[in-house]
């Protein structure tokens, strides 16, 4: 995880937030290279909901609510971490994460030793509060949003009005959340300000197991389809214990990060929430929520099968799966093997040398390309560091223009994770790069 966050600053994915006031703690900022990479994850997901199939609409809703939107969801009472402080040397732990029972007396601090010197556990519940207007009392708290799931149900009847929607359907949305989590890190893993892309399926109660297995399958597919190594994913049913107050059934979505004592951790939850959500929104807002099924003529509230990722853990799984490191020839190399449909840049342009008409050649090419794939041009220090640098971005292919283009109309193609170089004519470069990007 340090190699990766080094990389990630020195090549411009991720930075510390607010890092020249000495940073604050689990905020992260995207930089160029980020941005390109989570815009793809947030399209690839938007488009494998609403583009390649017909039953899913998408949405963006406010990240400020109604408070009362967080009575009927259960957040505010159950949305808490029961926490413990020593009262020595004032750490603060999840009394749920700790290796040892903090009311045992004779339990040592993690931090300082001291046995015995926990306070009770109490209950800290993880969402932001703010001040709706400029009246800052209790009439006038509101919160941050700690899951956008909330925004698709208040919207449910809207979506499906205007878009006719009949049973089964989906609405899929993506946009920050914000959790006052107690024990942040291991980089962008658990954050308080992040990023989800949550898919709620409305369908007729009875269906759940289907329509469950069906989702929990897609979503798993979705990450191989992004180039995540099938053997570091695996599914997790969650036991009774385990599940949230609003989940009837969980399965998580793991991947083995390799960080901690066990190396896998959640990566997305896909949840039943039974007719949990809309039941609670029709009772506290005194709307009818119900659907009537003009065929059965049947009145009930619909059940959710909600499939709910993390864009920055998505990223983070990304990144870790395809950092790699190799030794050519005593000298190691650093790259990012990142599927050719993720990659921020799919070709990198270079003239060998900065003469001899070659830069000219270059940059036209790099014109000639730009509107059908990210490309890059780059003419600064040897070939070997500007190759180096794109294999840190994961550039899958790069194209240089050497001696041989002005005499036969060629250029090389370099492939980042063999390193094997083919000669391309340069009629054909465009739809050569065309197949290589999209081949599986
Ligand atoms: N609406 C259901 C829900 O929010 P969750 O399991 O609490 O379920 C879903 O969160 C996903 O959101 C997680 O699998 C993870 O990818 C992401 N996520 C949750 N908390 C996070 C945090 N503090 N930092 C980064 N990502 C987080």
């Amino acid at each position: 995880m340090e190699k990766l966050t080094a990389l990630c600053k020195r090549r411009g994915f991720v930075f510390p937030s607010s890092e020249i006031y000495g940073g604050i703690n689990a905020c992260w900022d995207y930089g160029p290279m980020g941005v390109r990479l989570k815009s793809n994850i947030k399209t690839a997901w938007m488009n494998s909901m609403t583009l390649d199939r017909d039953d899913v609409e998408p949405l963006d809703a406010a990240v400020l609510m109604h408070p009362r939107v967080w009575e009927a969801s259960g957040h505010l009472t159950e949305f808490t971490d029961p926490l413990v402080d020593c009262k020595h040397c004032k750490a603060r732990f999840r009394a749920d994460e700790m290796d040892i029972d903090p009311t045992d007396p004779e339990a040592p601090c993690p931090r300082c030793g001291t046995k015995g010197s926990f306070t009770e556990p109490r209950r800290f519940n993880l969402m932001f509060k703010t001040f709706m207007g400029p009246v800052e009392d209790a009439s006038h708290v509101i919160y941050l949003r700690p899951e956008t799931a909330q925004g698709i149900y208040l919207n449910y009847e809207n979506v499906r009005v205007t878009s006719r929607r009949k049973l089964p359907f989906g609405i899929a949305q993506i946009g920050k959340a914000f959790r006052n989590e107690i024990t942040p890190g291991n980089f962008i893993f658990r954050t308080r300000e992040f990023e989800q892309m949550e898919m709620q399926f409305f369908i007729r109660p009875g269906e759940e197991g289907r329509w469950f297995d069906y989702w929990r399958d897609e979503r798993m597919r979705w990450y191989q389809w992004m180039g995540v190594r099938n053997e570091r994913l695996r599914f997790h049913e969650h036991a009774e214990h385990e599940l949230a107050h609003y989940a009837q059934r969980a399965v998580d979505i793991e991947y083995e990060f390799g960080f901690g004592t066990d190396p896998w951790h959640e990566l997305e939850g896909i949840h039943d929430r039974g007719t949990f959500d809309l039941g609670r929104h029709q009772e506290y807002s005194g709307k009818k929520l119900e659907y009537f099924d003009e065929a059965t003529k049947e009145r009930f509230i619909p059940r959710i099968i909600e499939t709910s990722a993390g864009v920055d853990r998505t990223l983070l799984t990304i990144l870790v799966d395809a950092y790699r490191e190799e030794e050519i020839k005593g000298e190691k190399r650093v790259f990012l093997g990142l599927h050719p449909r993720i990659a921020p840049i799919k070709v990198a342009v270079f003239p060998l040398v900065k003469k001899d008409g070659m830069p000219e050649i270059a940059r036209r090419i790099t014109a000639e390309l730009r509107p059908h794939f990210p490309v890059f041009y780059d003419m600064g220090g040897s070939i070997g560091r500007r190759y180096a640098r794109q294999d840190e971005v994961g550039t899958p292919f790069c194209v240089t223009v050497d001696g041989q283009t002005n005499e036969d109309q060629t250029v090389t193609i370099r492939f980042r994770d063999t390193l094997e170089q083919e000669r391309c004519a340069l009629d054909r470069l465009r739809e050569r790069l065309g197949e290589l990007i999209t081949a599986d």
